[in-house]
């Protein structure tokens, strides 16, 4: 049988990984700093990762959620502790773009409305309310245009104003920092006042933290630099460095009731304990820190670069735009320096997505081959 052709690869095959190094079947060591979209947030096989997910599987490797499982229960308070967010309930699922669909799914329970405002370049993911809120037409199928979704640009608050004195929107979903649409981010005062908006209107705030959240950015939260108060956050990617895990955090305010949400594999007992580790060796190794300290280093090598015409992001969530299409340059860090980045809807844009444990020499292994392929 062959595979459904649906992926552009690269002609390299992993067999192995430790902490920000892939290697491949020859034995080839490539730096990632791509973090497999990311995804890798404590670093590859982190041994910690690997003898927590051994032992449980050992144990226990799942039961449906019709039993008590009290690693979700774990789970919560840990992710109170380190996100400080207080207050929310959890839910737990498998992948980003199904906790946007149940995000977008209890907007629409709790308002009883079902129009969704979203945001020009916006990447939500690709089951049916999340790939409707997404702006990208060729990945939304006509079955998915039955979703009710107007687009805005980020910053302007006026327009989102209009839409939601008309009463019919149940959610307003925002990255606060871009991924896939190339990194942007709105003002503070943006941020502020979509907040303000949703709670005059009560309209749900959704904050789509899959790939900004468990300190990719610095912050736990992308938003908290803003001082905003979502009422659903959406959290996957770096959550179980690998293992999939998705899952919503939801105001007190929205109600749960039995059957509202439900999945077979969501919160299963190795996710938990998948999650458990990342926010354990988060914590251990001051990640979080070394994520700022590391990107500030990035930030100061790229800014002397004048092919670079823009550095983008914050913490380890950067793109650096350059005045050309980098899908060249990617190709030969790949192929010549064995050094793994990301691409974005913005061709000239090159991404970068590193685990969280990255060190300065890791940078410097970087900026060495850039500068190499634009002199
Ligand atoms: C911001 C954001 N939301 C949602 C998704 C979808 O996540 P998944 O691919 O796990 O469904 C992604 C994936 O890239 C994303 O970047």
């Amino acid at each position: 049988m062959s595979l459904f052709n649906v992926y552009p690869l690269f002609d390299i095959a992993p067999v192995k990984a430790v902490d920000v190094f892939v290697y491949d079947e020859k034995g080839i060591e490539y730096l990632d700093l791509y973090g497999g979209h990311a995804v890798i947030s404590i670093g590859h096989s982190h041994p910690k990762y690997v003898k927590n997910i051994s032992n449980q599987v050992s144990e226990l490797g799942f039961y449906s959620n019709s039993i008590q499982n009290p690693l979700q229960e774990k789970l919560a308070a840990q992710l109170v502790q380190q996100s400080t967010c207080k207050d929310y309930q959890l839910f737990l699922c498998n992948s980003g773009a199904e906790a946007n669909e149940n995000a977008l799914k209890l907007a629409s329970f709790h308002t009883g409305k079902k129009k969704v405002i979203s945001f020009t370049n916006s990447f939500h993911g690709r089951t049916s309310a999340a790939v409707a809120a997404t702006d990208n037409p060729k990945i939304v199928a006509p079955i998915n245009t039955q979703q009710e979704v107007e687009f805005f640009d980020l910053g302007n608050l006026n327009s989102v104003e209009i839409a939601l004195q008309k009463g019919d929107v149940c959610a307003v979903i925002i990255e606060c920092i871009q991924g896939v649409g190339g990194l942007d981010e709105g003002t503070t005062d943006f941020y502020k006042g979509l907040d303000k908006l949703c709670k005059q209107y009560n309209v749900l705030l959704i904050a789509d933290e899959v790939q900004s959240g468990f300190g990719r950015t610095g912050d736990f939260f992308a938003f908290q630099n803003h001082e905003i108060t979502p009422d659903i956050i959406s959290i996957a990617k770096g959550m179980g460095n690998g293992f999939p895990i998705g899952g919503i955090l939801i105001q007190p305010t929205i109600k749960a009731s039995f059957g509202l949400l439900g999945t077979t594999f969501g919160g299963n007992h190795l996710a938990c304990v998948a999650s458990l580790t990342v926010l354990e060796v988060l914590k251990e190794e001051n990640l979080l820190e070394n994520a700022s300290t590391i990107s500030k280093y990035f930030i100061e090598k790229a800014s002397t670069i004048t092919q670079i015409k823009k550095i983008k992001g914050r913490g380890l969530m950067l793109g650096m735009e350059f005045d050309f299409p980098v899908a060249a340059l990617r190709k030969e860090l790949i192929f010549k320096h064995h050094i793994f980045t990301g691409s974005a809807k913005n061709p000239n844009l090159l991404r970068i997505l590193p685990p969280l444990t990255i060190k300065k020499q890791h940078v410097d292994q970087f900026f060495e081959a850039l500068k190499m392929e634009l002199s």
